[in-house]
């Protein structure tokens, strides 16, 4: 354990070894018979989709719950990981997606606590705790105070805070959950060069992620798991796109673009001047059956719109309109009111009430359709939740499964379930496809054509341009709460798009 000798070179001995590993949660087999062998010096990608069994195969490595069957060996030695403890010891570490780590405490506290390689965990001592991380965090290129309060940081800074804190502990096996969902491409740059010196120095790194492009870039090999079986490993160079699609859903998926804009000549909705804090002179109409794109770097106030769409943040200035009349929303419940819904980007703080089931998620804002008499009528609900888990191709073990209990896309496909029902004339989707695997992906444009063939309004966020080329007949840009251009989809490229979201917003034109 203390000999964490390092070569880049690849063995013929693997650094970890996961033998036939089994996890069962109630009837559902999260993980059967799962064999893999990681690499030091090696990043390698698992992939699957939604519910594959990626994140309990991390959570297992990481200690956070324990497999039902199966074994581990480390440097070839049989070892027993029952929890984080056991993990750390082993060094192996989980970032999770959602960062475990405390907003209300320094940089430096986040990294020392609990922390088994730190020897003076019960006296708070600032000036040894700084000496202790300031290593780490120029490791990873991360140069702040450490006696900075986390939360002030940036979330790609949280991260390599999360990074210099596993490196602390010796990790000699770090995997990354989903690391670069919520990261804005500077960040995922950011990451990726700290992946590459974690790889050089001779860490296995473990990539899970649903993002092609990055894991062609970053890893080395990759894993495939389909409905919680071992599909098989191949080293990425030798492993064509379509191919590595087929291995992960044993269904063809089209790749083909749009077929048609459903944008109408009528206005459906529009925004003058409008300012809030953070938002700076917005001005846009959207039209019936239009998909509006909303591109930008993280901060450049895409968020914020859907906030004052929806009444969440105060307007200062400016109008809005929708089907010509005034449109002021006081609320989020007098937006859904007047005719808007938002898909929240963050699902476990803005949308999901984690520990209530699929059902009652999914009617959570059309409860007063279904409880016209005072009763909700139950039959009638169970009908309507039923159609939308169809509609998004949701897999869950049932309509009564905890919401906590699904996996990433599929909470992600109740979310957008609960909207379907509300049916709102304007919907703001912030980042829908966030964490869903490349076939729900395909599901949700789908749903958001489906929206627009039928008149709605589509505003759609995305950090992904490929994605916003191929849903939206209009991209807006946003950079630095201001708006810098508005394009037509089938006339700019990716490049343009980023040269507006990442250009000095004072030396951009709005058009
Ligand atoms: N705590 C739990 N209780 C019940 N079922 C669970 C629990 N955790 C995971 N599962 C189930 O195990 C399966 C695998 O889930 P997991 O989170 O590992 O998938 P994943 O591959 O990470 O998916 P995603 O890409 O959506 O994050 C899913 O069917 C999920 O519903
Ligand atoms: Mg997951």
């Amino acid at each position: 354990m203390t000999d964490t000798s390092t070569t880049s070179e690849k063995g013929p001995q693997p650094i970890l070894r996961a033998r036939n590993v089994g996890k069962s949660f109630g009837g559902v087999h999260a993980l059967r018979d799962v064999s893999i062998d990681v690499y030091a010096g090696e990043v390698h990608a698992i992939v699957g989709e939604n519910g594959a069994g990626k994140s309990t195969f991390g959570k297992i490595l990481g200690g956070a719950i324990p497999a039902d069957s199966g074994s581990f060996e480390l440097d070839g030695r049989t070892v027993t990981i029952c929890n984080p403890i056991d993990a750390q010891q082993l060094g192996i570490t989980i970032i999770f997606q959602e960062l475990d780590l405390f907003p209300n405490l320094s940089v430096a506290e986040n990294i020392a606590i609990r922390n088994l390689a730190y020897s003076d965990r019960l006296l708070v001592n600032r000036k040894r705790m700084a000496e202790f991380c300031l290593p780490m965090l120029k490791r990873v290129g991360l140069d702040v105070d450490p006696g900075t309060m986390l939360g002030d940081l940036h979330l790609g800074h949280q991260q390599l805070v999360a990074i210099a804190r596993a490196l602390s502990m010796n990790a000699r096996v770090i995997v990354f959950d989903e690391s670069t969902s919520s990261l804005s491409d500077e960040f995922v740059e950011n990451l990726f060069q700290v992946i590459d010196l974690l790889r050089s120095e001779g860490i296995a790194c473990i990539f899970i992620s649903h993002k092609m492009e990055e894991l062609f870039r970053i890893s080395d090999r990759v894993t495939v798991l389909r409905d919680g079986e071992y599909v098989g490993s191949r080293p990425a160079s030798e492993l064509p796109q379509d191919e590595l699609i087929g291995m992960m859903v044993g269904r063809k998926v089209s790749e083909q673009t749009r077929a048609e804009s459903h944008a109408a000549g009528e206005v459906l909705f529009e925004c003058t001047g409008l300012r809030t804090r953070r938002l700076h002179d917005i001005s846009f109409t959207l039209h019936r059956g239009e998909v509006m794109g909303l591109a930008g770097l993280i901060g450049a106030g895409r968020g914020e719109l859907g906030k004052a769409l929806f009444g969440l943040t105060r307007i200062v200035g400016g109008q809005m309109s929708l089907e010509s009349r005034p449109y002021l929303p006081r609320s989020p419940r007098h937006a859904i009111e007047l005719g808007v819904g938002l898909v929240p980007r963050d699902r476990k703080t803005e949308g999901l009430m984690m520990q209530m089931s699929v059902r009652d998620n999914t009617t959570l804002a059309s409860l007063s359709d279904l409880n016209a008499l005072g009763l909700i009528r139950q039959r009638e609900e169970s009908t309507v939740v039923e159609r939308v888990g169809t509609q998004t191709r949701l897999r869950a073990s049932g309509a009564h499964a905890e919401v906590s209990s699904l996996s990433g896309g599929n909470q992600q496909k109740v979310l957008l379930g609960r909207w379907l029902l509300v049916e709102p004339k304007v919907y703001f989707f912030d980042d829908p496809t966030r964490g869903v695997d490349i076939g729900a992906k395909h599901d949700i444009y789908d749903l958001i054509e489906q929206q627009a063939a039928r008149g709605k309004g589509v505003l759609f966020v995305s950090s992904e341009l490929p994605e916003l080329l191929r849903c939206c007949d209009r991209i807006l840009v946003l950079n630095q709460g201001k708006q810098v251009a508005l394009l037509q989809s089938d006339a700019t490229s990716a490049e343009e798009i980023l040269r507006y979201a990442t250009s000095q917003a004072s030396q951009a034109v709005a058009s």
